[in-house]
């Protein structure tokens, strides 16, 4: 049986990618399964937590409530409404960093207006795109100086000539602010829908490193909540 360190603890999980609409029928979005998110959720549910997830996706987990959102700014409300009464929020979600500026309530045509002489416009549509908010860095302004909730972020990372992929996580958690972050190497076939992940997770403040994996979604899972809970 596993233990059951997150009795009494309520956890917020969000996880997927959002969809960030166009018109009635297309969406910007990417490739985020939502398969760590969810795993974190059963995780902590088999722990004793109360679990909400916040997902694109729509699993049925048992003993997890499930809210569903779409967009990056669905994401955002969520959020901040399960946060404000949590111990723990874990950001899993893979959140667009830009969003269309506008929203066609009508499926964009591929010839659209006419021009003045009467011909059609045939030329590609040009898509203006906005910044989402960075939820995660909100979460962590909106705790302010308070002990919790605990904010655990993810970050996937590649080596380049700037540094390792470990480099850029210790620098994005400073930035961020957030206790924990969950780093993981992604590029070719790594990750992303796959069933296996390998990530290195970092405290703020400490020089630790706790290296995972390759393993199933649901050990480093276990994994992360090990660290969580050794911060309460
Ligand atoms: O900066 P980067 O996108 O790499 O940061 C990843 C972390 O920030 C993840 O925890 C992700 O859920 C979160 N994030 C966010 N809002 C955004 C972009 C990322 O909360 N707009």
């Amino acid at each position: 049986a596993p233990t059951r360190d997150l009795t009494g603890r309520h956890v917020v999980v969000s996880a997927g990618g959002t969809r960030e609409p166009l018109d009635p029928v297309r969406y910007l979005g990417n490739r985020s399964s939502g398969k760590q998110g969810h795993a974190l959720a059963v995780a902590a549910a088999a722990r004793g937590a109360r679990v909400t997830l916040v997902t694109s996706a729509k699993p049925d987990l048992p003993g997890v409530d499930v809210v569903h959102i779409e967009t990056a700014l669905q994401l955002r409300d969520a959020m901040h409404a399960a946060a404000a009464d949590c111990d723990v929020v874990v950001m899993a979600a893979a959140v667009a960093d830009f969003r269309p500026a506008t929203y066609a309530p009508t499926k964009i045509k591929k010839t659209h207006e006419s021009r003045p002489d009467g011909s059609a416009d045939e030329s590609a549509p040009t898509i203006e795109l906005v910044r989402n908010p960075d939820i995660l860095a909100e979460l962590v302004a909106r705790r302010g100086g308070a002990a919790t909730p605990i904010i655990v972020g993810f970050a996937a990372e590649t080596g380049d000539e700037d540094g390792s992929v470990l480099d850029h996580g210790r620098a994005k958690l400073e930035r961020k602010g957030c206790d924990v972050l969950v780093v993981n190497e992604v590029g070719e076939g790594k990750t992303f829908g796959a069933d296996d992940n390998t990530v290195t997770v970092l405290r703020r403040g400490s020089d630790a490193a706790v290296e995972v994996g390759p393993a199933t979604k649901a050990v480093v899972s276990d994994a992360v909540w090990d660290v969580v809970v050794s911060l309460f």
